[in-house]
């Protein structure tokens, strides 16, 4: 099968053609039918996050099951040939303190933080048999991967495959940053600081919770106006002056927000975030920095005001749970993750969609199969 490889960070994504395995017990194999291109894979593309590879990269991806691998029993986990699923990039192992507390996002023996199957091997290779590794445990950037059972979700009849690839990354990151890591509630004011595929998911998120006010932020005026058409009451083109900028998001918010949630991964805009809060407010951190990266806040008026910064891996997503439920707000649509997708293109446009991300050039480029 063809798949788009990362042989050393920092250089391009080739795509080859590599041989996949056939799964083991408890595994799937899910033939991919759509996969978003998410800036967590640009990050580990560019070497901010290193990782031992080499990888077939891909987190956000969709498909059908092709093949079900000894013991996994359509009547628990609703897989059967033919089944339409999303791929969740944290499988929980299912026997940690944190699964077994049923917050599967902390999982400490999950095999996809270690981008290998559960017991460390990989079901992928190149023709020469060198092994290559999934990335998050997925490698969805190809024609098909095989899976722990409990990546793979089910999806409701109706669900497309684009929409569901989404819900695999950005959707579940950012409404779930909204509902369940921050739980904000309606009639609260929320500024969102970087409009990509996840920081338009917390717009989205934050229609759902009946947030009375939401300001949009991006550096990019296009940006601005998507964030509008999914629900932002205001936008705030962020400029080279950040004390304007700041100034901009308090009138809006009536002297600050309850909730900012920073989408980029920035330490400039993680201070930002911090230093827009009001007594009381909520700095939700939601964008990943490369590693090594720290921000600093005064402490003082921090404790004094009583204001809160939280990490939200994940949206705090309970894949099982939470996919199918996003899944069916879609086809009710109430959530309209369709309007997340600038374009489709092939597995041979990985690069250019890097460039385009790294621009913060159009919303999500998925790749179709
Ligand atoms: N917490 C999680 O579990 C989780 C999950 C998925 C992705 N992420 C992270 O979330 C972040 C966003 O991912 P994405 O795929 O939406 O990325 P993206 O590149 O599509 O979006 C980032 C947005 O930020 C804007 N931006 C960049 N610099 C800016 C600045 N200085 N001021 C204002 N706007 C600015 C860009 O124009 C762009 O619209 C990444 O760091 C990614 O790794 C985190
Ligand atoms: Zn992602
Ligand atoms: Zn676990």
């Amino acid at each position: 099968m063809r798949a788009a490889v990362l042989q050393h960070a920092g250089q391009p994504v080739t795509i080859e053609a590599v041989r996949l395995d056939p799964p083991q017990a408890g595994e799937v194999l899910v033939r991919i039918q759509a996969s978003g291109v998410c800036h967590s894979d640009l990050h580990v593309r560019d070497g901010e996050w290193p990782r031992p590879g080499p990888f077939v990269i891909g987190h956000e991806g969709a498909g059908v099951v092709e093949a079900l691998g000894p013991g996994v029993d359509p009547a628990t986990t609703g897989l059967t040939v033919g089944q339409a699923v999303a791929l969740s990039w944290y499988a929980p192992c299912g026997h940690c303190p944190a699964c077994r507390a049923g917050r599967e996002w902390l999982c400490s023996d999950s095999g996809s933080s270690r981008h290998r199957m559960s017991d460390g091997s990989t079901r992928l290779h190149r023709l020469d048999g060198a092994e290559l590794y999934p990335y998050c445990g997925l490698g969805t950037l190809a024609e098909a991967t095989v899976v722990p059972a409990s990546a793979a979700i089910p999806m409701p009849a109706g669900a497309p495959p684009e929409v569901a690839a989404l819900i695999g990354c950005c959707v579940s990151t950012g409404v779930g940053a909204v509902l369940k890591t921050a739980r904000v509630p309606a009639g609260a004011s929320v500024v969102v600081i970087g409009l990509g595929g996840v920081g338009l998911s917390v717009v989205m998120g934050a229609v759902l919770a009946g947030a009375a006010t939401i300001v949009a932020v991006d550096r990019i005026p296009a940006k601005l106006a998507r964030a509008r058409e999914l629900g932002a009451m205001a936008t705030v083109l962020a400029g080279t002056d950040a004390a304007a900028t700041d100034a901009q998001i308090r009138d809006l918010t009536g002297g600050g927000p309850d909730f900012v949630f920073e989408a980029i991964g920035l330490a400039a805009t993680i201070e930002q975030a911090i230093g827009l809060l009001p007594p009381g407010g909520t700095a939700v951190l939601v964008g990943m920095t490369p590693f090594g990266v720290r921000a600093a806040f005064e402490v003082f008026p921090f404790v004094d005001g009583s204001r809160s910064i939280l990490g939200s891996n994940y949206g705090f997503a309970v894949a099982a749970l939470d996919f199918p439920r996003y899944a069916q707000l879609y086809l009710d649509g109430r959530l309209p993750i369709d309007r997340l997708i600038e374009r489709r293109i092939g597995l041979d446009d990985v690069e250019a969609a890097f460039d385009r991300l790294r621009a913060g050039d159009g919303l999500r480029n998925v790749v179709t199969f």
